[in-house]
């Protein structure tokens, strides 16, 4: 039986962090094995917030895949490919474009927080507003069943299943409705829901341990905790969260010690630092040792986006073919 399809992917917007590992990351890692895993590396939707400033682009799509290469992706179980360099995703996106409404897109939750995070809010564009439908493309040009992705996510997964329904009862049924699967999701340093680059409260994976070390202390904790003997909160706590995710072992006694005002915030931070530093040094001991031979990862990336690109051949002609825009050639469908 061939195995079902997965596609999640990351904005290259910088190095992954903490957050990327535990929202997505790590998930793909464990699935790898079960489904045909594709991975987008997001660069034409990274333009959509930074198109004035191409400059970083190259080193961010390598810094994307040495990472999750580092993390256990393994580029022969995974199709690790870029987003611009597939014609089909952008062909999609037009097409799908017919499908959506503006109304649609600037109610969607998503859009509508990193609007206002970027100052969108007054004058918007377009490309902007639209990058959920090239997701949309993203997702189906290789009919991809299931979506490993975050919460914040789940409004882009709902509007490409919409895109689907609408095309497949208007054209002809040869798209795939795909489904997500709930990723959890890391508090940012600072308390907020998201880790993310542009909100600066991130942990990233190719942090030293003097950064791992510096950042925690600034974690924000219980503000109700003023003496180490005072009653904590670890509900409230960004410090337990982080312990909640990576120190499993160690997590209920931590509770137990925070609630009843047995462990000051300085000795738990300095514990995290620790699990923290020793879940990272293999990661960090990978990604080294990758960033000394970047042709071998483009070399990767480049044979993943040759069979993103044979894949999303493969979709176009179903495409064309239901919307009766093949006007010159006999083209085949999708074979086995
Ligand atoms: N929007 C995702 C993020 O910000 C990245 C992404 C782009 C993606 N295309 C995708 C995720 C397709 C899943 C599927 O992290």
């Amino acid at each position: 039986m061939t195995k079902k399809r997965i596609l999640t992917g990351d904005r290259p917007t910088g190095p992954l962090h903490l957050g990327h590992y535990v929202g997505s990351v790590a998930n793909r890692v464990h699935l790898q094995d079960t489904y045909d895993t594709f991975i987008v590396i997001a660069d034409i939707q990274a333009l959509t917030t930074n198109f004035d400033k191409p400059e970083g682009l190259h080193q961010d799509v390598l810094n994307v895949a040495m990472d999750n290469i580092a993390c256990g992706v393994d580029p022969k179980k995974a199709t690790i490919f870029v987003q611009s360099a597939v014609p089909a995703i952008a062909e999609l996106t037009v097409i799908y474009s017919n499908l959506v409404t503006v109304q649609q897109l600037s109610h969607n939750p998503t859009i509508k927080t990193e609007a206002a995070q970027y100052n969108y809010e007054e004058s918007m564009p377009y490309g902007f507003l639209g990058y959920p439908v090239s997701q949309a493309a993203d997702i189906t040009f290789c009919r991809a069943h299931l979506v490993p992705v975050g919460e914040d996510q789940a409004p882009h997964i709902e509007l490409t299943r919409k895109i689907v329904r609408k095309f497949n009862t208007i054209y002809a049924p040869v798209l795939v409705e795909p489904e997500q699967i709930l990723n959890p999701r890391l508090v940012g340093l600072d308390g907020n829901t998201k880790m993310s680059k542009s909100l600066g409260n991130a942990i990233y994976l190719s942090d030293t341990p003097e950064e791992v070390k510096r950042k925690v202390a600034l974690a924000v904790t219980d503000p109700a905790r003023i003496h180490p003997t005072d009653k904590g909160h670890p509900e409230v706590c960004v410090v337990f969260a982080y312990h909640k995710t990576f120190n499993q072992q160690e997590v209920q006694d931590i509770e137990e010690r925070c609630r009843t005002g047995t462990i000051g915030c300085v000795p738990c931070k300095n514990r995290l630092t620790q699990v923290l530093n020793q879940f990272l040094e293999p990661i960090r001991n990978r990604r080294q040792e990758l960033e000394k031979t970047p042709d071998l990862i483009w070399d990767i990336v480049k044979k993943g986006t040759e069979r993103a690109c044979a894949e999303g051949e493969k979709t176009m002609a179903l495409v064309r073919a239901a919307m009766k825009i093949k006007y010159f050639e006999v083209e085949e469908g999708i074979k086995g």
